[in-house]
């Protein structure tokens, strides 16, 4: 496998054996496709991800007294119209504050909540249809949870982790998944002697490389990955993401990267999604959206992030109070009661995506984001 020149430090600030971690370039046979290559898609071709009006709504239980005076179930409108589509190669960012959505969203294209309304396909099938498949059919998208030590198995080793997601999707012949084992642990530049470690032996950053082994063992061509790197180390964060970018490109895979802070998804993303209770704010190719946001929100996000922001910070006050309850959302825009902008017309008529009018990928849900107010 060719890599990219970018150089990767070693964990040096994770705790684990020194000897797990950082192994040499990998040596796999390789199949590179580059991702500029990539991410252009054949007219034909559908999206890796194609995603139209998703709406995740959990209904509360009822108090007693509801029931007996039947009133309906309040919901938590945790997704609530999004739409968007990812295509082969491309890499997106999905950013926004604790609770407005984000996790739910992932959870949903990989076919984990039933009660999902609107559509989730997978180069072209209904997510619906695949959840139901059988276990040996190949899985498109994969999930990289926040938490890597919760999301593996504390008594299995790292290589029976590993060749268990080999032996449930048979991605190749059972003999030859204790060679792929090794091939998936290099790839993630972990060294052969973490095979036969267990996760308490690792540190956070290794441990993440496993989950992110075990993922790739099914060969999926999406990797959703939520808050990969939050409960790593800072020292360790960039080395994970680098890994992110690196594999994203090696193996032309698409990326989903959910994260909560704009300079992470900065480091790694062709475009971002900014996501505010429940629905897609704005979206546009990252650069232009860190050095032009439109929407006071996405400003408000990159103000928490001085160094993204040095021109903004007398457009918008930084984030105050907390988001209203996405069970009773204001009539209108959904974040003016945090906007300083708000005028009357936001109380009243709920802004819908809209871009500048000249053919750019951008799109903002504000009724000023496109005027010089
Ligand atoms: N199973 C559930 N039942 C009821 N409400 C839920 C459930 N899962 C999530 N929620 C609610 O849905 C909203 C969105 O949650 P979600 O976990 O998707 O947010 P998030 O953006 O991932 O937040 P964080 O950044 O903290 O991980 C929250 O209000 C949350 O409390
Ligand atoms: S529509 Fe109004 S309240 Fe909403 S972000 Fe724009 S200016 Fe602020
Ligand atoms: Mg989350």
């Amino acid at each position: 496998m060719a890599r990219p020149g970018r150089p990767e430090p070693a964990d040096h600030a994770d705790p684990g054996p020194a000897a797990f971690a950082g192994s040499a370039a990998p040596a796999a046979a390789s199949t590179a496709v580059t991702a500029a290559s990539t991410a252009v898609t054949a007219a034909a071709e559908p999206p890796v991800l194609d995603v139209r009006d998703l709406r995740m709504h959990f209904p509360l239980r009822r108090s007693p007294v509801a029931v007996l005076r039947r009133r309906p179930a309040e919901v938590v409108r945790a997704v609530d119209g999004v739409t968007f589509s990812i295509a082969r190669g491309e890499s997106v960012g999905l950013v926004g504050e604790s609770g407005c959505g984000k996790s739910t969203l992932g959870r949903c294209i990989i076919g984990l909540y039933r009660g999902a309304a609107g559509e989730v396909r997978l180069k072209g099938v209904p997510v619906a249809a695949r959840s139901s498949a059988t276990n040996t059919q190949p899985r498109v998208a994969q999930m990289i949870f926040q938490d890597p030590y919760s999301s593996l198995n504390p008594k299995m080793t790292v290589r029976q982790t590993v060749l268990e997601a080999l032996r449930v999707h048979q991605p190749v012949p059972r003999r030859d998944a204790g060679r792929r084992c090794m091939e998936l642990l290099d790839l993630v530049r972990l060294s052969p002697q973490a095979a036969s470690a267990y996760p308490r032996q690792l540190s956070g950053g290794q441990r993440q490389r496993v989950s992110i082994a075990r993922a790739l063992a099914v060969e999926p061509e999406i990797l959703i990955a939520d808050e990969p790197v939050s409960s790593l180390d800072v020292s360790v964060q960039a080395t994970v993401l680098n890994l992110l970018d690196d594999l994203r490109r090696e193996l032309g895979l698409a990326l989903l990267l959910i994260a909560h802070n704009m300079a992470v998804v900065r480091h790694v993303c062709d475009r971002t999604m900014v996501m505010y209770l429940g629905r897609i704010v704005e979206s546009g190719p990252t650069e232009q959206l860190v050095t032009d946001p439109r929407h006071p929100y996405t400003r408000a996000l990159l103000m928490a992030v001085p160094r993204l922001a040095p021109g903004h910070a007398s457009l918008a006050p930084a984030l105050t109070g907390d988001p209203p309850s996405p069970i009773r959302l204001p009539t209108g825009c959904r974040f003016r009661q945090r906007c300083s902008l708000a005028a009357e017309i936001c109380a009243s008529e709920e802004p819908g995506l809209s871009g500048p009018g000249d053919g750019s990928a951008r799109s903002a849900a504000c009724h000023f984001a496109w005027t010089d107010r």
